[in-house]
């Protein structure tokens, strides 16, 4: 790819990508507002009340799954020009900041102590308010967010603080633990940035002990419905039995079938991965690991020279792998796309619908025209 052409994808992804968090960011924090006892409202309220019954992600709620009218109603439509608005609006805003904190830089210090002081009582407040029963739960439960902030994603401001509180938040809601790593700490000569998720993961599982799962989620991913616990999604034995969609074929990224389908006398204690497809395949910006040798020997594979030498990065790597490896493929479970990688378009299969986990914004800024709304 051209750079011209790769710069024109980046900066549409970028503009996209503003225009969507501001929208988004709206039922996002309607839906918290509405789950969630927050700003020192209720902290008294029984949450077994207040918290919804757990949206099933296969079930469209009542709003007769119709993909057209679910957006609309809860997803407002960017246009391009508004995109655009909103970019040129927060790049004057962030102007303005700069010159504040020029004129007063002492009392900035305090403000920005205030705001961490805030940040933490309001952590504190929602703490372990879900009250979770499925295992596993608690601090068996990684979110990792790695990053070195570069990348495509370095163009859309503030997003890591974005990204970061969202997960916070729901970290803190269900008492998981939340996990930033600088991904260029894993930098090796030759390796572009993607395949450092590999021993991010690793990583992950290494400094805490506790860890029994390891979410991996990408940079361009918002949680939209924060009540939802992972063990009740997909993670307890009982339910991800299932999850696990058996028979499926493995798609190509060309989107056509491999051939090769999950078994369905899939032995469940051996699944340590759990992933979904989107259109074109494998798509590895949310999956799950299980703590085993059987991990961190795959982990160890994935991200061998031999691979990220013959592969463009690491996702067409990984489906290279669970294709041409039965062994490999009984221990990886896939998912139905939207139980944990729905995308902010795509009808009902892929596109995110009220009450799903999370929004992908995947693929907006290499074809934007997929993600125009
Ligand atoms: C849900 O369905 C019921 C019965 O069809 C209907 O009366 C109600 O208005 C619907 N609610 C929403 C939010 O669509
Ligand atoms: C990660 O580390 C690199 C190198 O030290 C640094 O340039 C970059 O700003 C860091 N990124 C974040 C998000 O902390």
């Amino acid at each position: 790819m051209k750079v011209t052409h790769k710069v024109q994808l980046i900066g549409a992804f970028a503009l996209f990508s503003i225009a969507a968090l501001i929208y988004l960011s709206i039922p996002y924090y309607k839906n918290l507002e509405s789950v969630i006892p927050w700003n020192g409202r209720g902290s008294e309220v029984d949450v077994q009340e207040v918290v919804p019954v757990t949206v099933d992600a296969d079930q469209p709620q009542n709003e007769s799954g119709d993909k057209e009218t679910t957006t609309d109603s809860t997803v407002d439509v960017a246009t391009p020009t508004d995109a655009a608005e909103l970019a040129a609006e927060s790049a004057t805003e962030s102007e303005q900041e700069k010159t504040d904190e020029a004129i007063e830089e002492a009392p900035k210090d305090a403000v920005d102590q205030a705001d961490g002081e805030d940040r933490k009582a309001k952590l504190t407040q929602i703490q372990g308010k879900a009250q979770d029963t499925l295992e596993p739960k608690g601090n068996k439960v990684v979110l990792l967010t790695a990053t070195d902030g570069k990348g495509h994603n370095n163009e859309i401001e503030n997003l890591l603080d974005m990204v970061t509180e969202n997960r916070e938040d729901y970290c803190a809601f269900h008492e998981y633990k939340y996990q930033f790593t600088n991904i260029s700490e894993f930098n090796q000569d030759g390796r572009i940035a993607v395949w450092n998720k590999i021993p991010a993961i690793q990583n992950a599982f290494d400094i805490n002990p506790d860890a029994e799962w390891v979410w991996w989620l990408d940079m361009d991913i918002i949680i939209m419905t924060p009540s939802q616990d992972l063990a009740s999604l997909v993670l307890n034995r009982d339910i991800m039995k299932e999850r696990i969609t058996y028979d499926a074929p493995i798609k190509l990224s060309n989107g056509k079938s491999s051939g090769v389908t999950v078994s369905r006398d899939v032995d469940l204690s051996k699944i340590d991965m759990i992933i979904a497809q989107d259109h074109a395949g494998i798509n590895a910006g949310s999956m799950l690991f299980r703590r085993s040798d059987w991990t961190f020997s795959f982990l160890d594979m994935w991200v061998d020279p031999v691979y990220v030498d013959r592969f463009n990065n690491e996702q067409d790597a990984l489906s290279h792998i669970l294709i041409k490896h039965k062994k490999i493929r009984e221990h990886v479970g896939f998912v139905p796309q939207r139980v944990i990688n729905a995308y902010a378009v795509g009808g009902d299969e892929m596109g995110w619908h009220t009450g799903d986990i999370l929004v992908h914004f995947a693929g907006c800024w290499y074809v934007p025209s997929f993600c125009s709304f």
